[in-house]
């Protein structure tokens, strides 16, 4: 059975143009003018543009003592009803734990997508098995891994591990992702907080100030020069940071950044207004920040000085939150956000003429998956593409609210927010998923997609020289060893 999309305007990262897509077989098999398919779907006065696909989500993950609340049936029945076609999750081992056996683990898991799905490995501890593990993740087709340098005493990783890891992500053709917060003083100053009596969820946000973030931004991106990788900072939220990966950037360093849509649309007021369970479920990490960093973080997305938006979707129940009401330090880490990057990017960013249409292409789409080794496979309207499609009304309004959203929580951090632009139609691979408010999500439907180490270029770009071997440097005569 043939599908075609008829009477639209293509959306790419690059093109707007008028044209129907022929969809045959899970893929696209045409593009062209008054092309007729088994069934017709109607795009007038609708953009065609490649699903979204969100890099970074956090689904059914074992984290600070519980579970994320969202599994891949919500997680991908959420993304799909927002636009998104596509997520990349964390495979998590526990700390001494696999790399394989945590794939095993994420494989059972993903089973009930209704989206295709890749993982990125994360490297939560280091040792001579990780270090030849990671070979055989990339040989799985997993060909990120990230770095956390904050969670001390859980899940964070020493420079001189990240340092080994970040080389041997170079040998291998991978690239490394980092969580860039100053770990050590993230649990000094929250110490200090909690001995002052400060126990609630805005202590969270005093305790991780933008200076531990561009700090880490900082350190990682120079510790990935050294070990000659590119380098992926993961849910950039200030000034502090963009400004580190801006100037990288400049020097010819192959950085990436990315904001998350929840930094570039709510601040910290959030955490302000004594309301704890409100505080509380906007607990993640980083917080929550001013206008100055969220126009910095617009400013990049612009400039290209930051290429993608993502959620960091990893959602917990006001219940699961609760678990930290004596102590800040104890609520778990996260916000959702799956169902509303794309309505929200659009009403804040494309409707405000702060991007275009092309950029928020780009910026949810496109540059991810060419970021992650898996373009034109996806983040394309190509023939020969995976048909991940989205059609796009831009009249089509709604108040976002958790009263009518897929996500299993209770709550919305969005709640009340009004957007304009939203699905008309959704394609994953083909599938028919969404109508308008119609959500038809197949648990089972999605595939894992493997992708390739990145073999032409994995440089940092260094004009920095590691010295193997020490020299003798004459100074007036004298023998000085070392340099
Ligand atoms: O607070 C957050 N971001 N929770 C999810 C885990 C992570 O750090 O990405
Ligand atoms: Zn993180
Ligand atoms: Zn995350
Ligand atoms: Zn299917």
């Amino acid at each position: 059975m043939s599908k075609v999309i008829k009477n639209g305007t293509i959306v790419t990262a690059d093109r707007t143009y008028k044209a129907d897509v022929l969809i045959e077989g899970g893929v696209i098999a045409r593009i062209g003018q008054n092309l007729s398919g088994d069934e017709s779907f109607d795009a007038t006065g609708c953009y065609v543009m490649p699903g979204g696909i969100d890099p970074h989500t956090h689904l059914e993950m074992p984290f600070m003592g519980t579970y994320s609340a969202d599994d891949f049936e919500s997680g991908t029945r959420a993304a799909l009803a927002g636009g998104t076609t596509m997520v990349v999750d964390f495979c998590l081992p526990n700390p001494g734990q696999s790399l394989l056996d945590a794939i095993k683990m994420w494989d059972n898991k993903s089973v009930k997508a209704a989206t295709d799905y890749t993982f990125h490995m994360a490297v939560t501890w280091w040792g001579e098995q990780v270090f030849n593990e990671m070979a055989e993740v990339v040989d799985r087709g997993i060909n990120t891994f990230k770095h956390f340098m904050a969670y001390k005493g859980s899940l964070m990783v020493d420079d001189d591990e990240m340092f080994s890891s970040f080389q041997r992500c170079s040998d291998l053709g991978a690239l490394p992702l980092v969580h860039a917060e100053n770990g050590d003083v993230v649990a000094a100053l929250s110490q200090k907080l909690l001995a002052a009596g400060n126990n609630g969820p805005e202590a969270h946000a005093y305790s991780r100030p933008a200076e531990v973030e561009g700090e880490a931004t900082n350190r990682a991106i120079m510790i990935a020069d050294m070990a000659n990788s590119p380098l992926y900072v993961v849910h950039v939220s200030c000034e502090q940071s963009h400004e580190a990966i801006r100037r990288a950037r400049q020097k010819g360093m192959r950085v990436f950044g990315e904001p998350l849509i929840q930094h570039l649309v709510l601040d910290e007021t959030e955490y302000m207004n004594g309301d704890w369970d409100h505080a509380a479920r906007r607990v993640m990490s980083p917080p929550f920040r001013n206008k100055q960093h969220q126009d910095s973080l617009w400013a990049g997305l612009q400039a290209g000085s930051l290429q993608v938006v993502a959620t960091d979707h990893c959602a917990f129940t006001t219940e699961q939150k609760r678990t930290g009401l004596n102590d800040f330090t104890k609520i778990p880490n996260g916000t959702g956000g799956l169902e509303d990057r794309l309505p929200v990017l659009w009403t804040r960013g494309v409707a405000t003429g702060r991007l275009t249409m092309n950029e928020f292409v780009a910026v949810t789409s496109t540059n991810i998956a060419k970021i992650l080794n898996m373009y034109p496979k996806k983040g394309a309207i190509l023939e020969g593409s995976d048909a991940d499609i989205i059609v796009w009304d831009p009249k089509r309004s709604k108040t976002i609210s958790a009263g009518s959203q897929q996500s299993v929580i209770d709550y919305n951090v969005f709640e009340g927010v009004e957007v304009t632009g939203l699905p008309r139609f959704v394609f994953t691979r083909g599938e028919l998923a969404i109508t308008e408010d119609t959500v038809d999500a197949k648990p089972g439907h999605g595939e894992f997609v493997a992708r390739q180490p990145f073999a032409a270029v994995n440089r940092a770009l260094s004009t920095w020289k590691e010295i193997t071997a020490p020299r003798k440097v004459e100074r007036a005569g004298i023998p000085v060893s070392g340099v």
